[in-house]
């Protein structure tokens, strides 16, 4: 059932002096995947607010006032996420190979020919397609494994409690867009296709290039950390490919999922107020 929404942009104060290294779960590997998130995500949000904002005067006046809030809200996770980066080049990370090819490939090369060959509603689908996974991932964590999200450190906790719960809270902006200025089904599960062909091994060879350079993990922790955490990572691939399943109903849309509860169960109050 379609919902209105009312989004909120919100500005964390957020402190990562108590952040250690293997701040998920004590996890090497679920941490890695989460560091290479940490680098994909803010230039990806900026993707997605360039997506929108070619067809921000396209749409009706009440879903143009979501999509400034939406804009505003990524804005802030964008800049959140790189003042994380601080963190881990701190811990010794070098992430500038990683973050040059991302940025390289995906927003150098393919974003230019995707806008030269398809037009502005190709990037849009992905956009789509992509803040499907990130509202996914977000309910995933808060509604299956939310002792995971208490294992997580202080300070990055908060900001994924946060981007989290905003992800949930604008996660029918971006589809609405696309549904009122396209419409067409095939473009909205082509931009699911790619998204999905590129999102995976975008993560993992972001975790190898983080999982390289770390100067304290040893092989058997690898190992063991791989071991330790293979039913989570099961259970969340199985989950995300059901919903992304989900996702190729031709009346799918996304507040179908009622999830809108956990917004407010898991938004950090207690950072967002310090704003004063
Ligand atoms: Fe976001
Ligand atoms: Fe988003």
């Amino acid at each position: 059932m379609k919902q209105e929404t009312k989004l909120t942009v919100r500005k964390p104060i957020l402190s990562y002096e108590r952040t250690n290294r293997y701040y998920l779960m004590d996890n090497s590997i679920g941490t890695h995947l989460m560091n290479a998130m940490q680098i994909i995500v803010p230039l990806g949000e900026a993707f997605f607010i360039r997506s929108v904002k070619r067809f921000v005067e396209e749409v009706n006046p009440q879903l143009k006032k979501e999509v400034k809030a939406f804009i505003g809200q990524e804005n802030i996770h964008k800049s959140e996420h790189i003042a994380f980066w601080k963190k881990l080049e701190d811990q010794g990370f070098n992430l500038e190979p990683f973050r040059t090819f991302y940025d390289i490939t995906i927003y150098g090369i393919l974003e230019p020919a995707m806008l030269t060959y398809f037009g502005p509603k190709f990037p849009l689908a992905v956009t789509v397609a992509l803040e499907h996974y990130t509202a996914v991932m977000s309910a995933y964590l808060m509604e299956q494994e939310p002792e995971v999200l208490e294992t997580m450190a202080e300070g990055v906790q908060d900001l994924i409690r946060w981007h989290f719960a905003e992800e949930l809270e604008h996660k029918s902006v971006a589809f609405d867009v696309l549904a009122e200025v396209d419409g067409n089904y095939l473009r909205r599960v082509g931009g699911m296709l790619l998204a999905s062909a590129l999102l995976g091994p975008y993560m993992f060879l972001g975790a190898l290039s983080f999982m390289i350079q770390d100067k304290e993990l040893t092989l058997s922790r690898l190992w063991n950390d791989l071991w330790k955490g293979k039913e989570k990572l099961a259970s969340l691939s199985k989950y995300t490919l059901q919903q992304v399943v989900d996702y190729f109903r031709v009346d799918f849309h996304p507040t179908d999922n009622d999830n809108e509860y956990l917004i407010e169960k898991y938004m950090p109050q207690e950072v967002i107020a310090k704003r004063g």
